[in-house]
C-alpha cells in the first residue's frame, strides 16, 4: 500500500509527523507537498493528492490543512475521490467501512498529535464492508456522473 500525503502551510507540520509515523510502520508514501510553513493555497495540494489517488499511483491519500475543511472540499472535487474529514477514530473507521473513503482529511489546528496518529492508524487499518454500503457508494458515483461535463 502506498499513501499520497499533502498539506498546505497550516497542515505542513502534521504532514511531516504523519510521514515519520508511516516510516516507522514501514508504509510507503508519496509526498505531494507543501514543503514548508510558507503560505500556500490548500486547493493545489488537495488536488495533487486526489489526482495521485485517482490515477492509481497511490491507493489512499491523507490531506491536512488548518481545519481540514478547505483541503477536503478541494480533494472531493476530483471525480472518484471520497475524502472524509475526521476528528475521531469512530468516524475514521466508519468512513472506510461504510463510505469507502479513499482520502482522509485532518485538521492540524483541531487535533493533538497523538489523536491524529490514532485516527491515521484506525483509518488505514479499516476496510470497506461492501454489501448495502456498495450500493450507496455507487449512488455517490451516480451523482458525479450526472454533473461531470
Ligand atoms: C490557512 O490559513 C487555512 O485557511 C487553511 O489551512 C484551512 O484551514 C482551510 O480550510
Amino acid at each position: 500500500m502506498k499513501i499520497a500525503l499533502g498539506s498546505d502551510h497550516g497542515g505542513y507540520e502534521l504532514k511531516e509527523l504523519i510521514k515519520n509515523h508511516l516510516e516507522e510502520k514501514g508504509i510507503e508514501y508519496v509526498d505531494c507537498g507543501t514543503n514548508s510553513t510558507e503560505s500556500v493555497d490548500y486547493p493545489e495540494f488537495g488536488r495533487k493528492v486526489a489526482e495521485t489517488v485517482k490515477e492509481g499511483t497511490c491507493e489512499l491519500g491523507i490531506v491536512c490543512c488548518g481545519t481540514g475543511i478547505g483541503i477536503s472540499i478541494s480533494a472531493n472535487k476530483v471525480p472518484g475521490i471520497r475524502c472524509a474529514l475526521c476528528s475521531d477514530c469512530y468516524s475514521a473507521r466508519m468512513s472506510k467501512e461504510h463510505n469507502n473513503a479513499n482520502v482522509l482529511a485532518l485538521g492540524a489546528r483541531v487535533l493533538g498529535r497523538d489523536l491524529a496518529m490514532e485516527i491515521v492508524d484506525t483509518w488505514i487499518e479499516s476496510e470497506f464492508q461492501g454489501g448495502r454500503h456498495e450500493r450507496r457508494v455507487n449512488k455517490i458515483s451516480d451523482i458525479e456522473n450526472k454533473f461531470v461535463i
